[in-house]
């Protein structure tokens, strides 16, 4: 079993005694927010990007945030000391805390912040290199008038339909369509390509898909590597490539080695340098960080 501690509103607890009311919106509708992110040599990476997430995605639900972006932090530096590792995942959450009725209502008082702590996967270093097997999902991204998925709620049904249909055929994980039929991303992880002439390409904002931290900063190591562009892109045209990677805080930039039935040789020129950018801008991240834990 993984090692792993908890905060809840406070208080750091080893997991087995770390507990919730279950008259939470959160158990009863997945009525909460968070976010997941890691460290890298005892320095949170895009800790400030992930907290204004959290209140936008809080926000958009109207849960009420009532604590400041330096106690939140704060919280999880002590979590992740009395953890004791250097290199963590945490997931940070926000609930629309405890309700008296099991109905559903918008009523908030007090929202519970959780903070977890574990190891990171040893899975991830193997993961970076030899990469993943993707799978079209039948199941549809939500649209952004239904279920947004630029807020990133507790709800991840949508997600987890794709991941359990895609499952069912052996592949490793889901790549969802929009109701248009463009690629939009993964069921926790943004996607791009390296189109035959050499372009990086991901999906739009626009066609509806969560705004990963990951993908704004791929975009920005990537000039002076090579071109990118942003679009709504059929399948046809986004497979069609010389290389595909995918990518998350957690995970960083992983190889795609085969989607449906294409496969990609890996991993490939420009994923590496990529890669390779991207591990500099961590490595800028430690440096420039006021605080370690
Ligand atoms: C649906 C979805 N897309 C993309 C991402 C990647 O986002 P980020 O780079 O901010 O971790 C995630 C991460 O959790 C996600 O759940």
């Amino acid at each position: 079993m993984m090692r792993a501690l908890a905060n809840i509103n406070g208080k750091i607890l080893k997991p087995e005694h770390a507990q919730v009311p279950f008259l939470t919106g959160g158990f009863l509708f997945g009525d909460g927010v968070y976010e997941t992110g890691c460290s890298y040599q005892r320095t949170f990476l895009f800790l400030e990007d992930h907290i204004h997430r959290l209140r936008k995605s809080a926000g958009r639900l109207g849960i009420p945030v009532p604590w400041s972006d330096e106690f939140l932090k704060h919280q999880l530096q002590e979590t992740a000391q009395a953890f004791g590792q250097d290199d963590i995942y945490f997931r940070m959450i926000i609930t629309r805390g405890e309700v008296t009725h099991v109905g559903l209502d918008i009523h908030t008082d007090q929202p519970t912040l959780v903070i977890l702590v574990q190891e990171l996967s040893r899975e991830l270093d193997q993961l970076r290199t030899r990469g993943y097997h993707l799978a079209t999902s039948q199941v549809r991204r939500n649209p952004s008038q239904a279920q947004d998925p630029n807020i990133k709620s507790s709800n991840y049904l949508n997600s987890i339909l794709a991941l359990k249909d895609v499952r069912e055929r052996g592949a490793m994980d889901a790549i969802l369509l929009n109701g248009e039929g463009y690629v939009t991303e993964g069921t926790t992880f943004s996607v791009f390509s390296i189109s035959p002439k050499g372009i990086l390409r991901t999906p739009a904002l626009s066609v509806g898909i969560l705004d990963g931290i990951t993908r704004r900063y791929i975009l920005a190591v990537a000039q002076g590597i090579c071109p990118s562009e942003e679009g709504a892109y059929s399948l046809e045209e986004f497979q069609n490539a010389q290389e595909v990677f995918i990518a998350s805080s957690v995970r960083g930039i992983c190889p795609v080695f085969q989607w449906d039935e294409h496969r990609y040789q890996t991993p490939g020129a420009i994923t590496l340098r990529l890669q390779e950018a991207y591990r500099k801008k961590l490595d800028e991240e430690v440096l420039k960080s006021p605080s370690r834990f």
